[in-house]
């Protein structure tokens, strides 16, 4: 059974479709820890009712980005993870850290590739499709190899529909669904 090791900074929904997969045996895989840059992350209740250890790691003040992964990837080594998932990790990790896990660090990325990189990806193509630039957004699972954002090889995308009479909250629940369903799907190419 391969491990995981989940990186969240928020609400935790796709945690969640992860924590649900390898419950249902979906995914042949175990959430060893999941580790959160901000301790008010719903996502660590996620973790808990779950009973899977987690890790707030605030930065401090004076701290450098450096600094911090260096910590970061101490804690990490020790649980020796076949993957590490950044599920909505709003924090850029340093080379220094992401050379350590060659090939293991993945991101899910509410954009299609080399398309709206970045925060708030969902409202820009919400806003690029009314001023007529797009037709489609879409979601991508991928490799994180490097410092580059929202950028590495793909292991899966699907495309994402936007309709006329769509609001912002009707495409963000579409775009959230697809997530669950693609993260899911990404992480049994790597790991069944
Ligand atoms: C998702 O849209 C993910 O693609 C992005 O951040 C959001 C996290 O949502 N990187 P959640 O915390 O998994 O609900």
């Amino acid at each position: 059974m391969k491990k995981l090791i989940v990186f969240i900074s928020g609400n935790g929904s796709n945690l969640q479709a992860l924590i649900d997969a390898c419950a249902q045996n979906a995914l042949n895989a175990e959430i060893v820890l999941v580790v959160s840059n901000k301790p008010e992350a719903y996502g660590l209740q996620r973790a808990a009712q779950n009973n899977i250890p987690t890790l707030v790691k605030v930065k401090a003040k004076d701290q450098t980005r450096e600094a911090y992964d260096r910590e970061l990837l101490e804690e990490v080594k020790k649980y020796q993870p076949n993957f590490i998932v950044l599920a909505g990790w709003m924090r850029l990790l340093s080379n220094t850290f992401l050379q350590a896990f060659p090939h293991q660090v993945i991101n899910i990325h509410p954009a299609l590739p080399h398309a709206f990189a970045g925060i708030n990806a969902i409202e820009r193509a919400f806003l690029a499709f009314q001023q007529k630039q797009i037709s489609h957004t879409g979601v991508m699972v991928h490799f994180v190899p490097d410092e580059g954002v929202d950028d590495g090889p793909v292991i899966a995308e699907q495309i994402v529909e936007i309709f006329e009479d769509d609001t912002l909250e009707m495409l963000s629940e579409r775009m959230h669904q697809t997530e669950h369903r693609l993260l899911i799907a990404a992480l049994k190419k790597l790991v069944n």
